[in-house]
């Protein structure tokens, strides 16, 4: 393997099947073929015992792609009631996070994601129970379509859940950090509380922010997942998959 210089990123187009990188090329590409096609390559990951899985549309994709290999694992864990609804339709086991002692992998997708692996995450309001799994998770596998790379985190609104009786004191402490928060409307989280979606945020230090906003009072936790990243980025591109690590 070669060495590569702390933040710096080792792109591997090799770990896909090349036939799937050619049929890739030739076709325009929608960016759901290109959740689809991520995916799938994230089977390649999927090791014997417990694994993670996250919530969205890509995630999704994986956990129909998941259920052609369901007999490799012993279950999975939820980060959301939708996954794990969705999950189980399949036949795949869905187990209680508290009884199991942790997983080898988690695999989700991200609104947003830096070649440092920092993202934002939340747009389907689940960041919580994603945050808790990604914790409990050895390798942190992020699918993601090509749209979804950015140099810097904060064009998309970051999320952040928040007990519903600190709303405003919460929305005026964000104000105050240089963000416009908007209340989700008619929303409520797995854990029944409110989303604050920050617009206009520029995420310069993403480690710094997510701690900050984490110990304002009445903040469950916010959509920056940089304090613990992603370890591999699988990111749908019309030139095939591409493998990016940090
Ligand atoms: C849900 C999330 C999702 O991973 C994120 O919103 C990406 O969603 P999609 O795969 O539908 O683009 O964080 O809370």
């Amino acid at each position: 393997m070669q060495q590569h210089a702390q933040g710096m990123v080792k792109i591997d187009c090799c770990r896909y099947p090349e036939q799937l990188s050619e049929i890739l090329k030739d076709r325009n590409m929608t960016q759901d073929e290109l959740k689809q096609a991520v995916a799938q390559a994230a089977i390649e990951y999927v090791p014997s015992g417990i694994i993670g899985v996250g919530t969205g549309s890509t995630a999704n994709f994986f956990i129909d792609a998941l259920a052609s290999v369901k007999h490799k694992i012993d279950g999975a864990v939820a980060s959301s009631e939708a996954t794990a609804q969705r999950l189980k339709k399949h036949g795949i086991e869905v187990l209680d996070l508290n009884s199991v002692s942790g997983m080898e992998i988690y695999v989700d997708g991200a609104d947003e994601i830096t070649r440092h692996m920092h993202m934002i995450k939340g747009g389907g309001g689940a960041l919580t129970r994603e945050k808790i799994v990604a914790a409990c998770s050895k390798k942190f596998i992020c699918i993601a379509d090509g749209g979804k790379l950015v140099d810097m985190l904060g064009k998309f609104p970051l999320p952040v859940e928040v007990i519903p009786m600190a709303r405003s004191y919460v929305a005026r402490e964000l104000t105050r950090l240089g963000g416009q928060p908007v209340l989700r409307q008619g929303f409520t989280t797995d854990n029944g509380n409110v989303i604050l979606d920050v617009h206009n945020l520029q995420i310069m230090n993403p480690v710094e922010l997510e701690t900050t906003i984490n110990q304002i009072t009445g903040v469950v936790t916010n959509g920056l997942f940089a304090c613990r990243p992603a370890d591999v980025l699988l990111l749908g591109t019309a030139d095939g998959v591409k493998t990016l690590t940090a």
